[in-house]
């Protein structure tokens, strides 16, 4: 099967920070959970390089709007490298193909008659690139918004609200968790739609609106777009169809909260009309905070470095911590001490050391390379069982739409293969043979953690494999395959102790 992964395309008008590494390390564990299941996968995330934001911003650094973007999504792309981020495709909006396939996209919602010339009279927030109409300050930022009146195109996004109920009440998968899929339905069934004005003239900085280049695309609908862009044929002659259907179909959107309803409004009501198949989910993370406020660019206090952290406690630290410590959908407050110490307690203490006092008597006693076939033993039937279960909650966790199940459900499984280490004793075991067989159940449950372990502490697991004599042809089928002859080489520590302070 395909699955085609997407994380918002980060604006690039600032530095990336923790909020976004958090949703592009979430969308990461989704891609190789599903490679590791066999499937195709793809992991498309980008920078959104139009509209006022980005403009003024390049203004403020006395940059070139065109200079400006080139250096903001370099970083974003460069960060995604350091991490470890399987990204397949990095999609920039001001890209030759992008733009060439906004404008057919546009032109398949006039064709539509989806598309009609007003003139827009409201507040915007330049920060949040959307009208607000209700009050006076921006209910994000705090900050005054800015008023506009001005000609505008609009959408016809109040046609669409009865299917998106339909949809969205049929689809119990399309946004999860289920209880920001319930305030999206509580919304609609509540109140008409407003048709959504998509285009500006107070702006030159985004793509010319198809027959009318006084006009720009409002910049959301640019960036919507770029879900399907990175899919098409460059240039206009292509198939657009043909082409996006191959991944489209099954596409799974990480977002946050923040701008859920432009993905679970805007976005199915632009598909609908453009006769494009809806995406099958949409994730929705909830916010990190830092001090109790959300890590935000436009609160310099609250940002963290994604680089500082893994400088600390390495990337595969920062990943766990995020993974396993934020469920999905839930606000957590980062803290420094409570990263650190949910690394060395989950980490060090836990999978490290069992893996290094595996590792040291296995080669001691056993040397190298030692057969080993199964035991009958009550306790090592139930350390099967209890991996085998482990194997089927993380999938559970990730279909749920909650990898911190999943990550849970991982460090369990390597608690249950301590504790059963610990009860043998096998450092206390003079008969070789019996020391096989028990050394043998900790080796086949590492190895079967170092395919579960991937999507969560990826460089772990692979020097994990090296150590436990496996290929790095990962497979999620090779849990629970037994090994006849079991090959350990003594390795560094998997996961060092993090230093306090
Ligand atoms: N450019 C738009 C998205 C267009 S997608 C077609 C945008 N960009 S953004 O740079 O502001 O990134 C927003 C996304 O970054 C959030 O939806 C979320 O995925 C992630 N986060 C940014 N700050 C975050 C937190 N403090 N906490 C969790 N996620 C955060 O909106």
């Amino acid at each position: 099967m395909k699955r085609y992964f997407t994380t918002p395309i980060y604006y690039a008008s600032g530095a990336p920070h923790l909020g976004h590494a958090y949703t592009t390390l979430v969308a990461d564990a989704y891609r190789r959970h599903r490679a590791l299941l066999g499937d195709d996968v793809m992991l498309v995330t980008g920078a959104d390089e139009h509209g006022q934001k980005i403009e003024r911003a390049a203004l403020a650094a006395g940059m070139r709007p065109r200079d400006f973007v080139d250096a903001r999504s370099a970083a974003f792309e460069q960060l995604w490298h350091d991490l470890g981020i399987g990204v397949d495709r990095f999609e920039r909006t001001t890209g030759a193909a992008h733009i060439a396939f906004a404008r057919r996209f546009w032109l398949r919602l006039a064709a539509r008659g989806d598309i009609y010339a007003g003139e827009y009279a409201g507040r915007y927030c330049i920060e949040c690139e959307q009208y607000f109409t209700e009050s006076e300050v921006c209910p994000v930022h705090g900050r005054p918004l800015e008023s506009f009146r001005e000609p505008s195109y609009f959408f016809r996004l109040s046609r669409y609200r009865q299917a998106l109920i339909r949809h969205i009440e049929t689809h119990d998968d399309f946004i999860l968790p289920t209880a920001r899929r319930n305030e999206v339905l509580t919304f609609l069934r509540a109140n008409a739609l407003r048709d959504l004005s998509i285009s500006r003239v107070s702006t030159r900085w985004g793509i010319p609106v198809p027959g009318d280049p006084a006009h720009v695309m409002y910049v959301w609908i640019d960036a919507l777009a770029s879900y399907l862009s990175v899919l098409a044929p460059d240039g206009d002659a292509g198939d657009d169809d043909a082409v996006i259907e191959t991944w489209w179909n099954g596409a799974t959107h990480f977002i946050g909260k923040d701008i859920l309803t432009f993905h679970a409004i805007y976005w199915p009501a632009l598909l609908m009309s453009a006769g494009l198949a809806l995406p099958r989910s949409l994730v929705v993370n909830g916010w990190l905070t830092a001090f109790g406020r959300k890590i935000a660019k436009s609160e310099p206090e609250t940002i963290i470095d994604p680089r500082a952290l893994t400088a600390r406690v390495g990337r595969d630290g920062l990943r766990w911590y995020l993974l396993r410590r934020v469920s999905l959908g839930q606000d957590v407050d980062f803290s420094d001490e409570d990263l650190v110490q949910t690394v060395n307690s989950d980490l060090a203490n836990n999978l490290g050391n069992l893996f290094s006092r595996f590792t040291v008597l296995a080669a001691r006693r056993l040397g190298a390379e030692w057969p080993c076939s199964p035991t009958a033993e009550s306790a090592a039937v139930e350390i099967r069982e209890t991996i085998s279960r482990t194997g089927q909650t993380i999938n559970a966790g990730f279909d749920a739409g909650n990898p911190a199940i999943s990550a849970r459900a991982f460090l369990e499984s390597g608690a249950a293969i301590n504790a059963f280490f610990q009860q043998q004793a096998p450092w206390q075991i003079a008969d070789e043979v019996r020391l096989r067989a028990v050394l043998g159940e900790v080796y086949h449950g590492l190895c079967d953690l170092s395919v579960m372990g991937l999507p969560f502490v990826p460089d772990a697991m692979t020097r994990a494999r090296t150590a436990l004599g496996l290929d790095n042809d990962a497979a999620w089928e090779e849990i629970g395959r037994r090994h006849a002859v079991a090959r350990v080489r003594e390795a560094g520590p998997l996961f060092p102790r993090i230093a306090a302070g």
